[in-house]
């Protein structure tokens, strides 16, 4: 139920289901090196506390179902409240965002937390990834079920309903035959939002029935990132894709139900707000026991081996960062991620879209490699690699223990504090919550840098780890 309105948030179909092969990608990655990659002007003035409330109450989607039905179904959805809600949202669950669409209408949609707020050991933290997200099943039917409802139950001509979910209901048709993934925990968040710019006009942004470019026929969904690496990053996404303006790359994950460019043109100066909110996000603290001199042992370690690609951790001197990203043929975790994203149609549609040619702009660049991320709260992010391919740190830092199937019990307090990440059953098949890494996407190769460690020096890494 919870995630037939998350995928409010977003949108796309193309009737023909034709096998594409990956088409040629934009990007030399033989010639391409691991290389830093710099910072953009960016506005750092907005309020924090203000881009946050727009987050949980604004009226970004800008489309979605009437209230009153959300109302209702809102009673069986999952009840944590990691923050209070105006007076609009009273009883609305925390990854849902009531608000009045353009013509008045009292609607409600996915917000952001429905993928940027997740579980580790019990506790929900607003701004982890949901690593529990499950997006295995077709929502095919949900939409069909949706739109047919809303043709019972108003009507066209007096209602203002029906003109409020209109947008959004156009998206999720189109959106809803490509985005379902075949492991639990993998994001499509960019197959959604492939699946609904190919839909829209790239000048203005308003609904176009006809596809403008093709997708491949391969689902392909990730990890979810944490936001408090934003305050670090230079560039956007696990490849490093997302240049130039924050706000504006950000307001891009919102419009899966605005009606066009001006609706949005009014977010992104309310997205100046948000991006101030994630330059103030702190990761959280490990609330485990930590052996501090172990953790001393492990730190010149890591400064050796990993700080030149994940950067330095120094309460007193600061922390430093180099933003890079490093070639797919150094980092050699699965590859085809990052080559589907290189040949998408999405690219030159961004870069001749809105985003691009109105200030302040964004761009998308391919690169040919894949971020080395910031390492704060490393600890609560499990699992590990773009692709989730990983359950613990310590097999991140140790290859051959990686499991090539992983069984999780679906409950976040089922975290392992010794490794760093979710238990897991290894001899499972097929169960809900198993990953299989055999699958296309989802290789838990490379990232081989920790593997000549001694097990002495491994842990003692592993526990520094828990210190950032
Ligand atoms: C459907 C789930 C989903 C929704 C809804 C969603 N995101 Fe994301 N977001 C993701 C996934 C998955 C990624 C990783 C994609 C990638 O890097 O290729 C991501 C990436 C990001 C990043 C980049 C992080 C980094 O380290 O590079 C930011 C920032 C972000 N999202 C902010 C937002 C904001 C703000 C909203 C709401 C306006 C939002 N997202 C809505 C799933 C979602
Ligand atoms: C040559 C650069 C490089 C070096 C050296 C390196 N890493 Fe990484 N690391 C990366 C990249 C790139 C990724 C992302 C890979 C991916 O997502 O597919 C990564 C991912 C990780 C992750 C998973 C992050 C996440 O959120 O999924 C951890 C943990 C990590 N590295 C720790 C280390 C440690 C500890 C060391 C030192 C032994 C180290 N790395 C050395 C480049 C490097």
């Amino acid at each position: 139920m919870r995630y037939l309105y998350i995928f409010s948030t977003l949108l796309l179909f193309v009737a023909c289901n034709a096998y594409h092969p990956l088409a040629e990608a934009t990007v030399d990655i033989d010639a391409w090196k691991t290389r830093v990659l710099p910072p953009s002007p960016q506005d750092t003035t907005g309020n924090p506390a203000a881009g946050f409330d727009f987050l949980i109450h604004g009226d970004y989607i800008g489309s979605g179902v009437p209230l009153e039905i959300m109302q209702d179904a809102a009673s069986k959805m999952p009840q944590d409240q990691p923050y209070l809600r105006n007076e609009l949202n009273e009883g609305i669950p925390y990854f849902m965002t009531a608000f009045i669409a353009p013509n008045g209408a009292k609607v409600a949609n996915g917000n952001c937390f429905t993928c940027h707020a997740g579980k580790v050991d019990g506790e929900l933290v607003v701004g982890l990834g949901d690593s529990f997200s499950d997006f295995e099943k077709s929502m095919v039917l949900m939409g069909v079920g949706m739109r047919m409802g809303m043709r019972v139950q108003y009507n066209k001509k007096k209602d203002l309903q029906p003109e409020a979910f209109e947008d959004f209901g156009n998206y999720f048709k189109r959106m809803a035959p490509k985005v379902n993934t075949t492991q639990p925990g993998s994001n499509p968040a960019f197959r959604l939002a492939e699946a609904c710019m190919m839909h829209r006009d790239p000048k203005d942004l308003t609904y176009v029935d006809k596809p403008l470019y093709e997708m491949w026929d391969y689902n392909i969904g990730t990890d979810t990132p944490p936001l408090w690496h934003v305050k670090k990053k230079n560039t956007l996404y696990y490849n490093g894709i997302g240049r130039g303006s924050m706000p504006k790359l950000l307001l891009q994950a919102s419009v899966l139900g605005t009606p066009d460019s001006s609706h949005s043109r009014t977010s992104v100066k309310a997205f100046k707000d948000v991006y101030a909110w994630l330059l103030s996000l702190e990761s959280p603290a490990y609330p485990g026991e930590i052996d501090q001199d172990l953790a001393s042992a492990g730190k010149p370690l890591f400064n050796k081996k990993c700080a030149g690609c994940h950067g330095t951790y120094d309460d007193e001197k600061g922390d430093t960062y180099p933003n890079k990203v490093v070639n797919l043929d150094v980092v050699k975790t699965d590859r085809l991620y990052a080559d589907y994203i290189n040949q998408s149609g999405i690219v030159d549609w961004y870069n001749e879209s809105w985003f691009a040619t109105s200030s302040p702009a964004s761009s998308f660049e391919p690169t040919g490699g894949y971020v080395a991320p910031p390492l704060d709260g490393i600890w609560a992010t499990a699992p590990y690699f773009h692709n989730g391919s990983v359950p613990t740190v310590y097999q991140v830092l140790n290859s051959p223990e990686r499991p090539d199937r992983w069984t999780r019990s679906g409950d976040s307090k089922d975290y392992d504090w010794k490794h760093l990440g979710w238990n897991y059953n290894p001899d499972l098949k097929n169960e809900k919550w198993t990953f299989d890494t055999e699958v296309p996407g989802y290789g838990n190769g490379g990232h081989y840098f920790g593997d000549k460690f001694s097990e002495d020096e491994r842990w003692a890494v592993v526990e520094y780890l828990k210190t950032l």
